[in-house]
């Protein structure tokens, strides 16, 4: 244990250095990522050093640096409108000397006090958040209009970028000009899938080769005079090429993943008329039922009243669980935590179901917007995709069922008062 401590005490000086701005004699460079690997470690009980260091020299080639990024080879062509390497340019390197946003620097001026410079989600005011400034590197995003499984749209992170997320620390940024959320909107795309590929490259690390003998990525390979180190380096490229492919073409695909829905035969909540008002009240007082009924089982988190207050005890979310939980730790575990919250884990928090009639919804008040989190839950968060009915009368809910809890949702949420724009200095 002592000397446990003392290999930590090193490793959180290095990486202090390593996050620390404008240092003098630094090298800046993303934060590989401990937590991730050292979950994987204690689960299979296997030493990842080499394999970290492996995948943060491919993905610096790919990607480059905090100061330098760069777009990986791989994109060209198909994947071209993903990232633009003038918006990245824009979004990365040391924030400017003035306080206002300018043409470089901006994700470290504007976001990496919460997100962290490497989207770890910690930065220098993460922890006394709740919820936690996300963490990019999973690939996991919530308020989105494409399925439960798919990649939000450019679109999607704007609109959470200019209208910020209501009733959590993430700010609107209301001064910033469209050229710059653009950028940065791709330089969270560009975090997003190099800290999605350093992720598999370690998973595959971990349960698919064996370490003894094997590498994920060998640079001095790469023009070796031995045919079979040569050609192990091919491998190896080909193997985190087909990650990536998969990863980038998520991205791709997701604008195909936005489900085109028929409006119901009733009025949706603020579009009724004088003529059809009794009708939407009837669809509220459906959706009031079903709210609290077994099938959709929404007061069982929300309460009956939908204040946040129902019996089932508040559950951490998938960020968490992936370090805690999945590795068969307690979030509640002090001790068993210590080494985890060292690399970069955040003291567990659980993830309260919101109260949805103070109305912070976060995910936008448009009824579509509603109605995506109610069809497809909110991935990352316990709230569940909602279970629907296979066929016409199977057990389940149905589409017109869906906008009955849209109206009810939309007839309990009070409006709030405006968020402070923290942005606005
Ligand atoms: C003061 C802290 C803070 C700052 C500054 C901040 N964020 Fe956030 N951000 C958060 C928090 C907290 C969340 C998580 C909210 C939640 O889970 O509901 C979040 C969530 C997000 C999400 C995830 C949305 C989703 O659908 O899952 C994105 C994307 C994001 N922020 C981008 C940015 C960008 C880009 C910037 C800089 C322009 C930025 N944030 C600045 C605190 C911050
Ligand atoms: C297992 C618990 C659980 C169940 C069941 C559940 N929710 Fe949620 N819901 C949550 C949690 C947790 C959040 C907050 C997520 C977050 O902040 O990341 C949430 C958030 C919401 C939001 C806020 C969305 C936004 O844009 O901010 C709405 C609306 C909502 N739920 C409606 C419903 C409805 C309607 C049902 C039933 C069909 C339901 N929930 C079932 C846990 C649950």
């Amino acid at each position: 244990m002592k000397q446990q401590r003392c290999i930590l005490a090193v490793m959180l000086a290095a990486s202090s250095m390593v996050g620390c701005d404008n240092g003098a004699n630094r090298t800046p460079n993303f934060e590989p990522n401990y937590l991730y690997a050292h979950a994987l470690e204690k689960s299979e009980d296997l030493d990842l050093a080499q394999p970290l260091t492996d995948a943060s020299q491919l993905i610096e080639e790919w990607f480059g640096t905090l100061n330098d990024p760069k777009i990986p080879p791989l994109f060209t062509e198909e994947y071209a409108d993903l990232l633009s390497l003038e918006k990245l340019k824009m979004a990365a390197g040391d924030p400017p000397a003035s306080a206002e946003p300018g043409t470089t620097g901006l994700y470290r001026q504007q976001c990496a006090s919460c997100h962290g410079e490497s989207g770890q989600g910690r930065g220098p005011v993460a922890a006394s958040q709740n919820p936690y400034p996300r963490e990019f590197r999973h690939g996991w995003f919530k308020y989105k209009s494409p399925n439960r499984q798919s990649k939000p749209l450019k679109e999607d992170l704007k609109r959470i970028l200019v209208q910020g997320l209501a009733d959590s620390q993430m700010p609107k940024f209301t001064k910033l000009s469209e050229q710059q959320i653009d950028s940065l909107v791709d330089y969270v795309i560009y975090l997003s899938i190099r800290g999605e590929l350093e992720r598999k490259l370690l998973y595959l690390a971990a349960y698919d080769l064996d370490l003894d003998s094997a590498r994920i990525y060998n640079a001095s390979w790469k023009s070796s005079s031995d045919e079979k180190e040569k050609s192990t380096y091919q491998e190896q490229v080909d193997a985190a090429t087909e990650i990536l492919t998969e990863i980038a073409d998520a991205w791709n695909d997701a604008p195909d993943r936005v489900e085109e829905f028929v409006k119901p035969s009733f009025p949706i909540f603020g579009q009724e008329t004088d003529e059809n008002r009794s009708q939407l009240k009837e669809s509220i007082e459906k959706g009031q039922k079903l709210f609290v009924g077994d099938t959709a089982a929404c007061a069982k988190c929300h309460g009956q009243t939908g204040k946040g207050d129902g019996p089932q005890a508040a559950d951490y979310d998938d960020w968490t669980k992936d370090w805690t939980i999945k590795i068969g730790i307690q979030p509640t575990d002090a001790e068993e935590l210590l080494p985890l919250m060292a690399r970069g884990g955040l003291k567990p928090q659980p993830l309260k179901p919101r109260n949805i009639v103070a109305g912070h919804l976060r995910g936008g008040r448009d009824p579509i917007d509603i109605y995506r989190r109610i069809r497809y839950g909110i991935p990352g968060a316990t709230m569940p995709a909602a279970a629907m009915a296979a066929s016409e009368g199977a057990p389940g809910l149905t589409q017109d069922d869906l906008w009955h809890l849209v109206n009810y949702v939309l007839s309990i949420a009070e409006v709030p008062p405006p968020m402070p724009v923290v942005a606005d200095k």
